[in-house]
């Protein structure tokens, strides 16, 4: 892959200019539209989307959209560059678990990616490090990227601590067998993600740096193949700064995902 330069670069990023080699992948955006999206918004949104990536280069694309969505999606990405996924699954391959979904069902829709571990899900469906770790596996198992997420509080924020619990949540949200193949992690501060509220370049960079650092001590050497994003309120304004930000290789973008237009405008920052 060819070596790319970012296109826009702030003070703050220039002050950590990225190394040659630290950006020798092709980004992951990845939508994650979250509890939205009736049948004809979510086709019409997918069309524009589709449209916008038959026209141009923007990194590896990703959709993540409601479960009801993926078969109807999924005919509408047939032959474009965008890439469907789930927004999360169970940790068994089929069974007595009413309401949820399996890795393989969504394999069977379509999909190549899964989100695992969303805050919103660890907070709002009691999910810990051991439960993520286990639907990565389920996800790996059925031949899915596993893109899992982790991120301080502002509570750990502001008591000194994102560093340690990022570390903490990388170590133990991911299963034997992962591989920089098979698995994306996505850093997403919790106090960022909806907020409109971004950390600054230099703690992305330290936060990225500690996943990537995470990776290396559960499984010593891959970290550097490893594809890390940044989630929480990124917008078409800033998206070209973040991605800039040195170990930073994608976005998980909610909000902003829910127009093609803007989606599309933060997949071409990063050229
Ligand atoms: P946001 O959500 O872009 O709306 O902040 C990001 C996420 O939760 O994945």
């Amino acid at each position: 892959m060819r070596v790319r330069v970012p296109g826009r670069e702030t003070d703050n990023c220039r002050a950590t200019a990225m190394p040659p080699e630290s950006r020798h992948r092709r980004p992951l955006l990845v939508a994650n539209w979250k509890m939205n999206g009736l049948h004809a918004d979510g086709l019409a949104l997918a069309s524009a989307l589709a449209g916008h990536a038959a026209a141009g280069e923007g990194g590896d694309i990703v959709v993540c959209p409601p479960a009801t969505l993926l078969f109807a999606l999924r005919a509408v990405f047939a032959g474009s560059a965008v890439a469907l996924g789930g927004q999360d699954c169970h940790t068994a391959a089929a069974g007595a678990h009413t309401g949820d979904v399996s890795a393989s069902m969504l394999a069977d829709a379509g999909c190549t990616h899964v989100i695992v571990g969303h805050s919103e899900r660890r907070a709002g469906h009691g999910e810990g490090d051991e439960t993520v770790a286990e639907k990565a596996a389920a996800a790996h198992g059925a031949g899915l990227t596993a893109i899992v997420c982790v991120g301080e509080s502002a509570a750990d924020r502001d008591s000194g601590h994102a560093l340690t619990v990022i570390g903490r949540q990388v170590e133990g949200s991911l299963p034997d067998g992962a591989a920089p193949e098979n698995t994306a992690i996505a850093y997403e501060p919790v106090w960022a993600i909806g907020s409109g509220r971004t950390p600054g370049p230099a703690d992305i960079a330290a936060a990225h740096a500690e996943v990537r650092a995470g990776w290396e001590r559960r499984f010593s050497g891959s970290g550097a193949a490893l594809r890390v994003l940044y989630g929480g309120s990124v917008t078409a304004r800033n998206a070209g700064e973040i991605l800039a930000v040195p170990g930073v290789d994608g976005v998980l973008v909610g909000g902003a995902s829910l127009s093609a237009d803007t989606f599309w405008q933060i997949c071409r920052a990063w050229r």
